[in-house]
């Protein structure tokens, strides 16, 4: 039977911490399928003491493991946190948070936490006197330190005959926190996006090209991040060894011409462009079809190749949305970028100093984005998928913007 395999801002990872309100999990899980949303349960191994794996199986329909030592070929601790839209953690006991806080990796659950870039949203249970206790306490603050959203236990009637805060809350109450947290990242569902990737090659003779250093990671995961948060994702990879990722339409490219010609055809249909890919700015005026003897190198014609970002730029509505990228070495990035971004009329331009080779298949990256309003924001030293995740806010507010 064929599955869903990619997420259209709807895969969530439940991970089930070992207490009783695990139970009222089982409603939580009911009440995120009615919401459409396609669920995956983690359990941790002791949360099996409250409810067991038959179960989260059952209502889940989806296979269910508690550590990493199965599945193995499936890579489970990488995979299910790479394809979550939400990992949503009910009930989150005193040692599971901790375990968290901590960055252990001793399940599948923790795992998951420490390999997902998707919102993490806890739902703690427990006895006052732990969710109280100077050590929850200074773990929950932690973990809403680095981004993870904590939601306020809900007071009345525990286990035993206690009862104060720390009550697991209602389902509808935590599926409300769910649309909240999953909506944030849910912002481009169904926007045309069209991205390069990559470095176009121009064929001097059937042995030599004029090319660059571009390997297309930043343009995939650029794609990769779009598709996550809903968009309808178009790729142009130019000679990028990395394999289509399932959801998106790729279509690889070798030339600077093939690359333009593709973009022209497919930008009308676009409501963003983002041209990632470095494009030869050059091409030999004619191909030889023989190899060129090195004695006659030197007489090799060249001509400029078209730029396909100005193109776009000239034929684009109000409403569409245009980023560039600038590899300089120069020490006046923000000068040049500025210059560039006028020039190719885009509403957003990426700039990174390349010297020395820096940035190319490295996954960090550092530079500054600069917009058609003036504004300049540096960014130092993050990977790749959170660039894109940076440059994917700024897309989505214009748009809404635009198309309002
Ligand atoms: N670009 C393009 N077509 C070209 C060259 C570049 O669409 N022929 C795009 C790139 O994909 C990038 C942006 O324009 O998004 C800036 O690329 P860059 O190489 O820095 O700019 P160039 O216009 O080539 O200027 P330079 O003279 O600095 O190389």
């Amino acid at each position: 039977m064929s599955q869903i395999t990619f997420p259209r801002g709807r895969e969530i990872v439940l991970g089930v911490g070992a207490g009783i309100a695990a139970y009222k999990s089982c409603d939580v899980l009911r009440r995120l399928q009615d919401h459409g949303f396609l669920v995956t349960v983690v359990p941790t191994p002791s949360s099996l003491n409250f409810v067991g794996k038959a179960t989260w199986e059952a209502l889940s329909g989806r296979k269910v493991n508690t550590d990493v030592w199965e599945d193995i070929p499936t890579v489970p601790h990488v995979s299910l946190g790479v394809k979550a839209d939400l990992v949503l953690i009910a009930p989150a006991t005193a040692d599971l948070i901790s375990r968290i806080a901590a960055g252990r990796a001793d399940d599948l659950l923790t795992n998951t936490v420490l390999t997902t870039t998707a919102p993490i949203l806890l739902i703690p249970a427990m006895h006052p006197q732990m969710w109280l206790n100077p050590a929850t306490v200074a773990n929950v603050e932690t973990l809403k330190s680095r981004g993870i959203f904590v939601m306020e236990p809900a007071i009345g009637r525990l286990t035993g005959s206690d009862s104060g805060i720390g009550r697991f809350p209602e389902s509808n109450e935590i599926i409300e926190k769910v649309l909240e947290v999953s909506q944030s990242r849910c912002d481009l569902l169904g926007k045309r996006v069209l991205i390069t990737a990559g470095g176009t090659r121009e064929a001097i003779d059937p042995v030599r090209y004029i090319g660059n250093r571009s390997t297309g990671k930043q343009g995939y995961a650029l794609a990769f991040a779009a598709v996550k948060r809903g968009a309808i994702v178009d790729l142009i990879a130019a000679n990028s060894a990395f394999p289509d990722i399932e959801g998106i339409t790729t279509t690889h490219v070798e030339s600077a011409d093939e690359m333009n010609l593709l973009v022209q055809e497919k930008f009308p249909n676009s409501d963003a462009l983002l041209m990632c890919a470095a494009v030869a700015d050059a091409k030999p005026v004619l191909y030889s079809t023989d190899k060129i003897k090195k004695a006659k190198l030197s007489e090799i014609a060249l001509q400029t190749n078209p730029d396909i970002l100005s193109t776009a730029a000239k034929h684009r509505s109000a409403s569409q949305v245009l980023l560039g990228f600038a590899a300089e070495t120069n020490s006046d990035l923000v000068n040049y970028g500025k210059s560039k971004l006028n020039a190719k009329g885009v509403d957003f331009l990426y700039v990174n100093n390349v010297d020395n080779g820096a940035i190319f298949g490295s996954d960090l990256t550092s530079g500054y984005l600069l917009s058609n309003e003036g504004d300049v924001s540096q960014i130092s030293e993050v990977s790749k998928d959170t660039l894109s995740n940076i440059l994917l806010d700024k897309v989505s507010e214009r748009l809404r913007y635009a198309n309002v």
